[in-house]
């Protein structure tokens, strides 16, 4: 078992990572101060309810705790307002009350959700995240929570710290391969915005993270945290650095507007904007290495890096003018300077992301 905690303050929390850790789920909820007399509510989605509900609630019953659940459709569509309605009405008739907890099982979007919900329901009560995606390495930390709204993505939400994150590896055998690949994106990105040595590391083992060898994940994940947890302690309210973790999120959100947000998954599109900023910083004058690189560990974790041709460039152009603030046609932008280190260019000629889509959009 791997543990790492994420410092802040009164707020600070472990990270704890290794196989098997639901069989013993229950020591880390008595450890962590979870009321045994309140109930708490596990909130899943349909596809990981299956596989892991009954485990985690018989698990958690036989240690004592009075178990309600709730299961959402999976998919992003979950994230909504209608959803936190649906789960406050189940979380007043299990009897939840200011001493409960919100259990979130499940990826990003069940983190998410059940992140939300725990920080509104009666002001806010205990948070517990047990991850069951790659991506949610990502998504677990750093207490982001939101719902969608019909015209923005992630835009009613709050700031919630978890007391806990509880990483079982075994929970990622079910996850179908191509969901892997795309939460490895945001791993290779946590080494590309500050280690070098995660990135070589990653270019290694990407067969076996690929193939979900747990020993491989389970230090892909632990590397991955750290960068996140660390960013995160230095700027829990995203007042600078922080804004380093956007890296390919430019490019990459405007794809997936333009995708309609089916076809391309976020870890795929955020991979094509890594190469796309890899290209800005070479622009910059970093050295062509910088660009091999970063092509070379996405490419050996499957992942794809090029835009597919029928995109309209202008459409994408447009996605980002939406997305982000625009000057006197210049943008902001998180661009890498070497592998392992990225700085925020406030003024990126619009021009160059326009030559640098077409590019993308060309190569072979
Ligand atoms: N809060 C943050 O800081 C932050 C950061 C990054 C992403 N996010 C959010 O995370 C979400 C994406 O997360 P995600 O990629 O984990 O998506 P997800 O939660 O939708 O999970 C992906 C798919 O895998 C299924 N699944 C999950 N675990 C499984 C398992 N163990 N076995 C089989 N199937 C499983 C899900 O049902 C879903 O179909 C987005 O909504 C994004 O906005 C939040
Ligand atoms: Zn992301």
């Amino acid at each position: 078992m791997r543990q790492l905690n994420v410092e802040l303050g009164e707020r600070s929390y472990p990270i704890y990572i290794g196989e098997g850790l639901l069989d013993e789920v229950s020591s880390y909820f008595v450890k962590h101060g979870i009321s045994q007399k309140s109930p708490l509510m596990i909130i899943t989605d349909e596809k990981v309810a299956p596989f892991y509900l009954e485990h985690l609630t018989e698990r958690l019953s036989a240690g004592g705790f009075k178990v309600v659940s709730a299961i959402v459709a999976s998919g992003e569509q979950s994230k909504s307002l209608a959803n936190l309605e649906l789960l406050v009405t189940k979380a007043l008739e299990g009897g939840l009350d200011r001493k409960s907890a919100i259990v979130a099982l499940g990826g990003g979007v069940v983190g998410d959700l059940a992140g939300f919900v725990a920080a509104s329901y009666m002001r806010g009560v205990k948070f517990v995240q047990i991850p069951t995606t790659i991506l949610a390495h990502d998504s677990s930390v750093g207490g982001k929570v939101a719902v969608n709204h019909p015209l923005a993505k992630n835009i009613i939400g709050a700031f919630h710290q978890p007391e806990f994150v509880l990483y079982d590896l075994k929970t990622l055998q079910s996850l179908p391969d191509r969901e892997v690949k795309a939460g490895l994106s945001e791993v290779v990105k946590h080494g590309l915005i500050w280690d070098k040595e995660f990135v070589d590391w990653c270019i290694a083992n990407a067969g076996a993270m690929v193939s979900k060898q747990p020993e491989a994940l389970g230090y892909a994940l632990y590397k991955g945290c750290g960068v996140k947890a660390q960013v995160v302690s230095e700027d829990e309210k995203e007042s600078s650095l922080r804004a380093i973790l956007n890296l390919g999120h430019t490019i990459g959100h405007a794809l997936e507007a333009v995708a309609g947000y089916n076809e391309l998954l976020h870890g795929e599109a955020i991979s094509i904007g890594m190469i796309g900023s890899a290209k800005l910083g070479v622009r910059y004058g970093a050295s062509e290495d910088l660009l091999r690189v970063t092509a070379l560990a996405l490419e050996s974790c499957g992942l794809p890096t090029r835009i597919p041709a029928h995109y309209d460039t202008d459409a994408i152009l447009a996605a980002m003018m939406h997305d982000k603030k625009f000057s006197e046609g210049t943008v902001v932008f998180v661009v890498p300077v070497e592998i392992g280190k990225v700085e925020i260019k406030p003024d990126v000629p619009i021009q160059w992301v326009r030559e640098i889509i077409e590019e993308l959009k060309q190569e072979d």
